[in-house]
């Protein structure tokens, strides 16, 4: 088969497109012939060992996909051969190769059905977005819920995959969403799919701006996907016990930050991590996305579906800010 190998953590770019034996499905895995496999951020921090994890060399990137089943290992009982499935957030691509390649193993556990009407490059792109939005919104309860009917939601980086995830499961719950882009283009875009506001995180009134548009309600949770020097400016704008789920930091580390300004609004900062759904918790949790997903009549977002041998294009334009998924059409 052919993959994407990374020989060194040095990045997307030196990745090469080469001949490598196909992989073979171990006790409870299978191996898939992919179809489409879809880019995340994290695939690039990995790429330049900025990301937790550590896989030994060569390694193959890729988190999310779809693809036919062409074998099982040992124990499966839960997928068939020739069956299309999805993967759902595992080691695929972080610890084990992933689906930039024409053919993967996966764990049974972690694969998923297309969704009914759903194209395959949809499901291809959705469920590390959706799964990690879904988190960011439910993690303030114990056990993890919805956020009350009619709370504010603010999201940063609202054109991306997390941003748009965060939009749809809001609007599923209810609730009001204040969107942040740096783009007039791509804002317009996220009003149509659902944001009651959209506003430039750049300008110069956004907190009275964003202030009147949700009076007298304030900012309940923010779900911020960039961090960076903005992370300050998100703080100021929660309102008495506003919490923060910090996904990313697609703007880099916050220069500063002063505790004090938690005190008075009792604000809580807590962080997202997708890696922490076990792959029976991910299969209900993603259940439930695709029947949010449904009622509202919403499919994932695709920025953009490159060939399998523009995988470094599909890099660069994840860099640039999609709006929606980037995604590669292996064998489609
Ligand atoms: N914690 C977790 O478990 C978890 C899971 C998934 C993703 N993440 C992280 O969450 C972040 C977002 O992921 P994603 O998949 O949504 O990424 P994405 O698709 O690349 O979207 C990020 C969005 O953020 C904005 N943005 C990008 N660079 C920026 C910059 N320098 N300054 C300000 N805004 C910037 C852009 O929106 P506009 O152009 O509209 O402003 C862009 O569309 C990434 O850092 C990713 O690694 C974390």
């Amino acid at each position: 088969m052919r993959a994407w190998l990374m020989d060194a953590f040095d990045g997307v770019d030196k990745m090469q497109l080469r001949e490598t034996p196909d992989p073979q499905p171990g006790p409870g895995e299978a191996l898939i012939r992919v179809k489409y496999a879809a880019l995340n951020p994290a695939d690039a921090f990995l790429a330049r060992a900025m990301y937790p994890a550590n896989p030994p060399l060569p390694h193959v990137l890729g988190r999310d996909g779809v693809g036919e089943v062409l074998a099982v290992g040992p124990g499966v009982t839960n997928i068939r051969i020739g069956e299309v499935v999805g993967v759902l957030r595992c080691d695929v691509g972080v610890a084990t190769w992933g689906t930039l390649a024409e053919k993967t193993v996966i764990p049974a556990a972690s694969a998923a059905p297309v969704p009914k009407g759903w194209a395959l490059e949809e499901m291809a792109c959705a469920p590390l977005a959706l799964l990690t939005a879904y988190q960011a919104l439910t993690q303030w309860s114990d056990p993890p819920a919805p956020p009350p009917a009619g709370s504010v939601v603010l999201v940063t980086g609202a054109s991306g995959g997390v941003g748009i995830a965060t939009i749809y499961l809001s609007k599923s719950m209810n609730l009001t969403v204040v969107a942040l882009s740096r783009s007039a283009e791509k804002g317009a875009k996220l009003k149509q799919l659902g944001a009651d506001f959209v506003f430039d995180p750049s300008a110069a009134d956004l907190r009275a701006a964003v202030g009147k548009a949700i009076a007298p309600k304030k900012v309940d949770i923010a779900v911020d996907n960039i961090g960076g020097p903005f992370f300050n400016q998100v703080i100021a704008m929660l309102g008495y016990g506003g919490r923060i789920s910090v996904v990313g930091r697609s703007a880099g580390p916050v220069p500063e930050f002063n505790t004090a300004s938690l005190f008075f609004k009792r604000n809580r900062i807590g962080g997202v991590a997708v890696s922490d759904y076990t792959p029976e918790a991910a299969q209900t949790t993603f259940t439930e996305i695709v029947s949010r997903l449904d009622g509202l009549g919403k499919r994932p977002v695709v920025d953009h579906v490159f060939p399998f041998d523009e995988v470094k294009q599909a890099f660069a334009r994840l860099a640039q800010g999609p709006m929606g998924k980037v995604v590669i059409r292996v064998a489609g």
